[in-house]
């Protein structure tokens, strides 16, 4: 090969349900994940040593902030890949982002998940797609649903996924804020508001949401939008308070629901159509509540190749 291109989408939680803090410093979640068409790409070209370089598609202009270390998770892909098959990570890695950077969007997941579908071909590794899948969860919770796709539920740290049946598709229009969140630092928040006694303690909730379930399996945004939750919320807004109106405004502008992505700070809006979704990205923008605006629709696909280029 001379070289192989991977997209894979960002996610949006449907459902968070965090538990209590564990003694590995994870919470236990039961989480619904919904991957959508919101992409980032990862190109892997041969190489004598292993490079990384990131570019923001949507400028089309070298990123800063996203670190060329062995703390990119994309390399971490890699160095892990090479490992499992005995081999040196020689690779020259692309990275092309649309998904907001520290957003809750799972970014930094889609590109751990691309590299290792493009490592795997670019090496002809052959690692079989379970093995990719326990490689995944070693690398971070969000990076096996970045592989499958879909919607799926996800328990344990989320790396424990089961697909989900849906209907039809569901279309988001995606606020991203001027600066993002640790998810630690929102993870360690909700801890505190809930030591606090400012939040409510987690009921033990080792289950879907059956709202949520019902509204996806009968293909409903309406009772989708009344559905979505996210235990993270609270400690989000208490980081963040000015994305209260961001979620106001949207809701306002006739949205079905909205919802942090994640640990956030992207704010989700759920829209009965495309057209509708048009309608709320002018209103958010000439809002100048955010950054910058984005529309996608989902469930979409996991990490798949796009391009291979034979030598
Ligand atoms: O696994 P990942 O590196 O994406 O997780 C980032 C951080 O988010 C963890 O270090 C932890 O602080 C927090 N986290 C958590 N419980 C989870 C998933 C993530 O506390 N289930």
């Amino acid at each position: 090969m001379a070289s192989v291109t991977v997209r894979a989408p960002a996610k949006v939680n449907l459902q968070l349900a965090v538990g209590p803090l564990g003694r590995d410093g994870y919470h236990d979640l039961a989480t619904i994940f919904c991957a959508v068409a919101l992409y980032d790409e990862v190109t892997a070209a041969p190489a004598h040593a292993l490079t990384v370089e990131t570019y923001d598609a949507t400028k089309g202009a070298a990123m800063e902030e996203v670190p060329t270390d062995a703390t990119n998770l994309a390399v971490r892909a890699a160095l892990a890949l090479a490992d499992w098959a005995g081999i040196e990570p020689h690779v020259d890695l692309t990275i092309r982002k649309r998904i907001p950077v520290a957003g809750g969007m799972a970014g930094g997941s889609a590109n751990a998940a691309a590299a290792l579908i493009a490592c795997d071909a670019l090496w002809g590794t052959e690692c079989p797609r379970g093995e990719l899948a326990e490689i995944a969860a070693t690398l971070g919770a969000d990076v096996p649903f970045a592989l499958l796709g879909g919607v799926a539920m996800g328990l344990g740290r989320g790396e424990h996924l089961t697909p989900v049946l849906v209907r039809g598709e569901f279309h988001w229009v995606f606020a991203i804020a001027n600066e993002g969140l640790s998810t630690p630092a929102v993870y360690a928040e909700c801890d505190r508001l809930r030591a606090a006694g400012r939040v409510p303690l987690p009921t033990p909730r080792r289950s879907a949401d059956q709202g949520v379930l019902a509204a996806l399996s009968g293909g409903d945004p309406r009772a989708l939008g009344a559905a979505l939750s996210n235990d993270l919320q609270d400690a989000t807004l208490s980081l963040r308070p000015e994305l209260t109106a961001t979620l106001d405004g949207g809701l306002a502008q006739g949205a079905l629901g909205a919802i942090i992505c994640g640990s956030g700070p992207t704010v989700g809006f759920l829209v009965t159509d495309s057209a509708a979704g048009l309608d709320l990205a002018v209103a958010l923008t000439a809002m100048g509540l955010c950054r910058d605006v984005r529309r996608a629709s989902g469930p979409v696909a996991g990490a798949r190749i796009v391009l291979d280029v034979p030598r």
